[in-house]
């Protein structure tokens, strides 16, 4: 695995692999990998011939800068865990010039479905990995990118891009990678103190009581309403719990397959999300 830090180095490589006839596999990240991300990498089996991980912690993408600054970060680590793979041909880890260039003026907007769910309290976070994504397509020419659903509506909204700007690129999505006690694997866990992670397991548990609830066909606020609750007297400050179509992230007044709950909610400054389909 080649540790690629410049565009133009990463230009090179890639300009030659498409005259080899390669099909390009990427995994984007912000690092601080763990197991759910190296599933993103092995999911690419058979669908590429080579693969490029990305590590960028994208300044844009965060509306709360002490979230950017404590946002958890270690090259050498990830370098090591994607090297152990044996199956990432490069790790393309930009510094900020190689992304944002002095002068850079130019986002991509994303409308409609970034303004409910985590685009309603986290305002241009989707026009930010819009953008970035758009650009690591562009600088890894990628054929296909794997996304995990763990963020499903950054899916939603990507796949959506894709299609309204032409991007001449696959998303494959990639089921979420969970704990033993059900936590959805995220890089944000580890800031949790040992007692917020035993907090943190409520999460998962509160969606499957509510997914149970709603199968047994109890209504649909109500037992929204009293699932919030157990999350917040579990310690959760509750951003969302909501059920929503998966093709149109539209709020559903039907538990119908087809559907899915979201939730953010936050320990302290920790802000987790998770989803669930209902079928
Ligand atoms: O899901 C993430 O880690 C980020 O939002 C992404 C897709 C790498 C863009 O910065």
């Amino acid at each position: 695995m080649k540790l690629v830090r410049t565009r133009q180095e990463l230009t090179e490589i890639v300009t030659q692999w498409h005259k080899d006839g390669e099909t390009i596999g990427l995994v984007p990240t912000m690092g601080s990998l763990h197991e759910g991300h190296l599933t993103l990498v092995r999911e690419l089996d058979g669908k590429a011939t080579r693969r490029i991980v990305t590590i960028f912690v994208n300044p844009i993408q965060f509306n709360n800068p002490d979230d950017f600054q404590l946002y958890p970060r270690g090259l050498d680590a990830d370098e090591a865990l994607l090297a152990q793979t044996g199956v990432v041909d490069v790790l393309y880890a930009p510094d900020e010039t190689q992304i944002y260039p002095p002068g850079f003026c130019t986002r991509i907007t994303v409308s409609g479905p970034d303004k409910m769910l985590c685009g309603g309290d986290r305002p241009g976070h989707f026009d930010g990995v819009a953008t970035i994504v758009t650009k690591l397509f562009m600088q890894t020419r990628a054929d296909i990118a794997a996304f995990g659903e763990k963020d499903f509506q950054q899916l939603c909204i990507i796949r959506r891009m894709v299609t309204d700007l032409d991007l001449p690129v696959t998303i494959l999505p990639v089921p979420t990678v969970r704990e033993a006690d059900h936590l959805a694997l995220s890089s944000r866990n580890r800031r949790l103190t040992a007692a917020q992670r035993q907090q943190a397991t409520h999460l998962p548990q509160a969606l499957q009581d509510c997914l149970a609830a709603l199968k047994a066909g109890k209504p649909v606020a109500a037992t929204l309403e009293r699932c919030t609750q157990t999350l917040k007297d579990a310690g959760f400050a509750v951003h969302y719990l909501d059920l929503r179509s998966e093709k149109t992230l539209a709020p559903s007044e039907k538990a119908d397959p087809g559907t899915r709950l979201f939730v953010a909610a936050s320990l302290g400054d920790i802000r987790l999300i998770d989803n669930m389909p209902l079928a």
